[in-house]
């Protein structure tokens, strides 16, 4: 939020005392001076005025998870086992997932708490492509790519989906990179050929790659560099 509205919803202080407070260079965001109005404040930054904290911060926070089977990817659920309970770190319930996957669904999750981040890896004008690894139940046929490619209409949601890649791989085994994440969305996709998804592995999400010395269940944080990438 522009640091001229996040310090007016601040009970004590009018437009015209915003404006001063700028003008009169008393406003910091991380340690740095700010009298441009539209300086941006995120949930991360520390906000100060003069020597008082208007605003902590709180530090971002990146993680990567190898997904195994048999886990719901949600924060809290009454019944099963979630992804949060394979992290072993503090307020952890301040993490969201960044693109869920399907209870059997394994791979790569991602984990973390700045959400401006986590949206330019999932939404699909960022046209990321999301790969996944698919076994089926039935042969997958050369039919396939041109259909995932031209896209297909989800009467549900009343769209078509954007342009898929299909790498066939074997008879039943192909990788398919997407750059949406509707539900079930996969399985959908191979659905409109009757072909039911036996297995389904996600081994990337745009430059971000599952971590091979990670075992299914196993985390880690992202690298500095892995977090630029985005
Ligand atoms: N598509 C699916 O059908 N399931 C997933 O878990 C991910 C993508």
């Amino acid at each position: 939020m522009r640091v001229d509205r996040f310090l007016s919803n601040l009970p004590r202080f009018n437009r015209q005392q915003v404006r001063l407070l700028l003008v009169a260079k008393r406003i910091r965001i991380d340690g740095q001076v700010v009298s441009d109005p539209h300086a941006e404040v995120r949930e991360f930054s520390r906000v100060e005025l003069d020597d008082e904290v208007l605003q902590a911060g709180k530090p971002p926070r990146y993680f990567m998870l190898h997904k195994p089977m048999g886990c719901v990817s949600a924060t809290r659920d009454p019944e099963h086992r979630t992804v949060l309970d394979l992290l072993d770190e503090p307020d952890k319930h301040e993490l969201h997932i960044a693109g869920r996957l399907d209870y059997n669904t394994t791979g790569l999750l991602i984990l973390t708490n700045d959400g401006s981040w986590s949206r330019r890896l999932t939404q699909p004008q960022t046209k990321l492509p999301k790969r996944y690894y698919v076994e089926t139940e039935q042969d997958i046929g050369p039919e396939y790519a041109e259909t995932f490619a031209r896209g297909l209409y989800f009467a549900f949601e009343d769209l078509t989906t954007l342009p898929a890649e299909l790498q066939i791989l074997g008879p039943r085994c192909a990788r398919l990179s997407i750059v949406e994440g509707r539900y079930h969305q996969v399985k959908r996709m191979f659905g409109h050929f009757d072909n039911k998804v036996l297995r389904l592995h996600r081994e990337r999400m745009g430059p971000l790659v599952l971590d091979e010395n990670l075992a299914p269940g196993e985390y880690r944080s992202l690298t500095d560099e892995e977090i630029r990438l985005i």
